[in-house]
């Protein structure tokens, strides 16, 4: 019976069934001697059958076409093995056992895509002095190290490598350790310096205020990783603002313009010879009220706004409002990049920016990359259930909802 098998990747402990009964639907509620209990429907445990029609062993992936799905399915008998659920589906007479600890999981919430990750923790300058550091060559050899690293990039938003190569390589290096990096107009890695003819404010020495790249996007890349090459400048200082904190702020002491933000809209034009790339949505988009919300605060590629004429006083006064606390000292943290640092954080959530600095009295490079934010998650993921297996069923988590299925 413990090797049942479930339709993914995860080994689950057998967390053995107390009691099953069947409901007015047709499908069954099971139970745990400590109290939890899930409702189960008889077509969705039915898709999810091991064998053909069901699972397939090979893929793990249910390969019953719903147009295949016999719409009377219900459950005819349903008994406790030995903690597993052993059930009949009819008309078919077709039996299937279900792994109790894969049920478990469904009950306890953990197959919500956010259960496994660690929860957001907002913070501004006084709770934060420093982007939380870790050593670079260890997360590029140590899985361990990995974890704790993208732990804190999640929790935080933002974090610091320190001590990695010099060279160009290395932050595609960094990235692949995570997932596949996220291409561009500016190619998959990209460089920040001081252009001759530049085709982004970036290449430029200006100062850059509080910002998130490619706003330009439907969707804006979820996270960002700058590696310093060279930095011997006059200037120059990076700075990191939580929008997270921000919202948090403007929600509790500001509503008026937390509504303009999140409903005005904007549409933002990122332009060059070869490239057009435009898309329409207010300065803090809240997508479909999941998080992450969105920052969309770059003045250079805000290119035209998409409201009526009336209210266009009000979006540059919130813009505004917003643009001095992300760059005031109460939510701004300030800090110098060092040659071998590579900064990693939230593009969507945590405002960056820099200082300008004066190009004629030294270099300063950097170079760049993106990645979506589902590369950085499943990676998070893939890592928790590789270095605690089985913690998926032992109830950590955002979620521990018991919740139908
Ligand atoms: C950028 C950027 C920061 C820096 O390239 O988008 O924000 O420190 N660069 O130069
Ligand atoms: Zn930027």
């Amino acid at each position: 019976m413990n090797d049942l098998p479930t339709p993914d990747y995860y080994s689950y402990p057998w967390f053995a069934l107390e009691a099953v009964r069947k409901t007015a639907l047709g499908g069954v509620i099971v139970a745990w001697s400590d109290g939890q209990q899930l409702e189960c429907h008889p077509l969705w445990l039915r898709e999810n059958a091991p064998g053909p029609d069901g699972i397939d062993p090979r893929s793990k992936e249910n390969d019953l076409d719903v147009t295949d799905l016999d719409m009377s399915t219900t459950i005819g008998a349903a008994s406790i093995d030995a903690g597993a659920l052993v059930v009949e589906f009819i008309p078919e007479n077709r039996g299937a056992s279900f792994h109790p600890g894969w049920l478990r999981h469904v009950a306890d919430g953990l197959h919500h895509p956010f259960a496994l990750l660690p929860e957001p923790k907002p913070w501004n300058a006084t709770d934060l002095r420093e982007p939380p550091t870790h050593d670079g060559l260890s997360i590029l050899e140590n899985d361990d190290a990995l974890a704790a690293w993208l732990h804190d990039l999640l929790e935080i938003g933002l974090t610091r490598l320190t001590c990695l190569p010099l060279q160009t390589e290395t932050v595609e290096l960094v990235g692949s350790r995570i997932g596949a990096l996220r291409d561009s107009n500016f190619g998959p890695t990209w460089h920040v310096s001081v252009d001759f003819d530049p085709n982004s404010t970036a290449n430029t020495n200006s100062r850059l205020p509080a910002h998130s790249d490619l706003p330009t996007r439907e969707v804006p890349p979820g996270f960002q990783l700058l590696h310093c090459l060279k930095n011997d400048v006059g200037g120059g200082q990076s700075t990191m603002t939580d929008g997270l904190a921000v919202i948090n702020y403007l929600q509790d002491h500001e509503p008026d313009v937390f509504q303009r933000l999140i409903t005005l809209k904007w549409t933002f034009f990122n332009r060059d010879s070869n490239h057009d790339h435009r898309w329409t949505a207010p300065i803090i988009d809240t997508g479909d009220g999941r998080i992450p919300w969105t920052f969309r605060a770059f003045h250079p590629v805000r290119g035209f706004p998409a409201m009526d004429h009336n209210e266009i006083d009000d979006a540059y006064n919130s813009m505004r409002r917003l643009g001095q606390l992300a760059n005031s000292d109460d939510f701004q943290i300030r800090y110098d990049l060092t040659p071998g640092d590579l900064i990693a954080f939230d593009n969507r959530r945590v405002l960056h920016g820099r200082e300008s600095f004066d190009s004629q009295e030294g270099t300063r490079e950097l170079r760049g990359t993106y990645l979506d934010a589902d590369e950085v998650y499943s990676r998070m993921r893939v890592l928790r259930r590789a270095l605690n297996p089985g913690e998926q069923s032992l109830g950590f988590g955002h979620s521990k909802e018991g919740e139908d299925a």
